[in-house]
């Protein structure tokens, strides 16, 4: 099992969760099951994935008691505005066959509509009523968190973002920190690209025994931050939550953090997503 992080608001999160994207409803639920059967206990879907069934299926087909497992899901562009998350909601749990969420997001802040904040109010009606048992964001910068901190009453419990060695977003999680928001990393492995086979992350998997994924995914707990690699491969789904025997020397943090490609890397949150 990953150890628990804490949330501002009293809650907790597994460091390490299952990234569920891009599998589909049939190809998810086996996956699901091993990867409970690895001791994973915190699982990240979204409406925009397609596949809560799956992922609800799952779950059922491994046998575990809904109170172990930390389940989010995020509503994207279409439930933004109006209460219409209200319904959005309903409709995910019916598909998930759960009755609450643990951790509800905002897929993308999507600005320009400028339904962000209204959708927000909409969330913390959410968490009244007991559907989510926490709220928070995903793609958002700090301008966009600026808004929801200035107008609105529940500081996010999360940001989830594109983050890993050659996406570091120091800003964004200096930002995050200072406010109490924990910071989740969106491909964590940079989607299992050219990341994974640098020079140094080969040195370091030599040095410490442990694979680059390994390596990688120990950066962010070292960070103090929540990851969610996606794998639908039994080996590595086990491999990907086995980091928590080892450390990394502070060196060699800095050295992975030194793979950032500047700040125009990954996706840009104000042009992209909806
Ligand atoms: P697969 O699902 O075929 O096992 P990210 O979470 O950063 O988006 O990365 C997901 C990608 O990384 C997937 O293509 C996945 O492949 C691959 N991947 C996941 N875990 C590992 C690992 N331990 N070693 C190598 N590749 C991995």
């Amino acid at each position: 099992n990953a150890p628990l992080l804490p949330l501002g608001n009293g809650r907790s999160i597994p460091q390490i969760g299952l990234g569920t994207w891009p599998l589909d409803d049939a190809e998810v639920a086996p996956v699901i099951v091993t990867a409970i059967e690895a001791g994973y206990r915190h699982l990240d879907t979204a409406v925009k994935y397609g596949n809560e069934a799956g992922v609800g299926r799952g779950i059922r087909d491994s046998g575990i008691a809904r109170g172990e497992l930390f389940v989010t899901t995020k509503l994207n562009g279409v439930y933004m505005g109006d209460d219409k998350a209200i319904a959005g909601l309903d409709e995910s749990l019916t598909r998930l066959g759960l009755d609450y969420v643990d951790l509800l997001l905002i897929h993308w802040p999507v600005p320009q509509r400028g339904l962000f904040v209204s959708t927000w109010k909409t969330f913390e009606k959410l968490v009244a009523s007991g559907k989510s048992r926490s709220i928070g964001v995903s793609n958002f910068k700090p301008a966009h968190l600026d808004r929801l901190l200035a107008e609105t009453d529940i500081v996010p419990a999360v940001n989830q973002i594109e983050l890993n060695p050659y996406v570091t977003r120091a800003e964004q999680r200096a930002y995050n920190a200072m406010h109490g928001i924990v910071t989740e990393s969106w491909s964590p492995l940079g989607q299992g690209t050219e990341l994974l086979s640098e020079p140094l992350l080969g040195f370091l998997a030599e040095k410490y025994e442990k694979t680059p994924a390994q390596i990688v995914l120990r950066w962010h707990i070292e960070l103090g931050l929540v990851a969610i690699p996606k794998s639908k491969t039994p080996e590595r789904i086990r491999q990907n939550i086995d980091v928590f025997d080892f450390t990394l020397d502070p060196t060699d943090v800095e050295a992975l953090a030194a793979l950032d490609q500047g700040p125009d890397a990954g996706v840009d949150s104000d042009v992209i997503g909806h």
